[in-house]
């Protein structure tokens, strides 16, 4: 698949199907989001394949927040908890003068490698943003420098996932 069909084919995906997902592919995935680029190359993300069944019901039962129904997330096969390590003069200091939070945008950007390798992989995803960081570190048992900021959900979908509607390009693009 080139890059346009992938950027256009993925679409967040809500069922899948009990399929493993081979180690490799997984492996695959997270390489990509290795060459994503990052504020002053500081590379502040951790992968956590998380495949194990009583982790991963856990996670979805203790560490969703409320008010969003998400029951499908304890059929996925592969949660992957992308994590956050700041360092002090790019994620800290550096905001301060400027107000930008570089390690998100740098998650942001590795997170979204990830789900395009995927994509390309025939492997559906779903980002999730509706966590409790403070659960998933105690389940995980993570360090204290190591902060969850999102899940993608990761496996083979059940089906094709509904298309999203989009801003048009003249309402988001102003060329000057
Ligand atoms: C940072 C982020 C957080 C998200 N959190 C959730 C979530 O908690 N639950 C969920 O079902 N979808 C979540 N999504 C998926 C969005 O709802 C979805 O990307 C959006 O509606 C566009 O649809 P599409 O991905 O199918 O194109 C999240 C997406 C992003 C990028």
């Amino acid at each position: 698949m080139d890059l346009k069909t992938v950027i256009e084919k993925r679409r967040s995906c809500r069922a899948y199907l009990d399929k493993e997902v081979p180690e490799e592919q997984i492996r695959e995935c997270v390489n990509a989001a290795r060459m994503a680029p990052s504020a002053c190359n500081k590379q502040p993300w951790r992968f956590i394949a998380v495949r194990n069944a009583n982790l991963r019901k856990r996670i979805c039962r203790e560490a969703i927040l409320p008010g969003i129904k998400m029951n499908w997330l304890e059929q996925v096969p592969v949660l992957m908890v992308i994590c956050l390590k700041k360092k002090l003069l790019t994620h800290i200091l550096a905001p301060l003068l400027s107000g930008i939070p570089y390690e998100y945008i740098d998650i942001g950007i590795a997170g979204e490698h990830f789900v395009l390798a995927a994509e390309e992989r025939g492997l559906g995803t779903c980002w999730i943003g509706w966590i409790n960081a403070v659960k998933i570190r105690k389940i995980l048992n993570l360090p204290l420098n190591e902060t969850p900021v999102a899940l993608i959900s990761l496996g083979y979908p059940a089906a094709e996932p509904e298309p999203c509607s989009r801003l048009e390009l003249d309402d988001i693009l102003e060329i000057r």
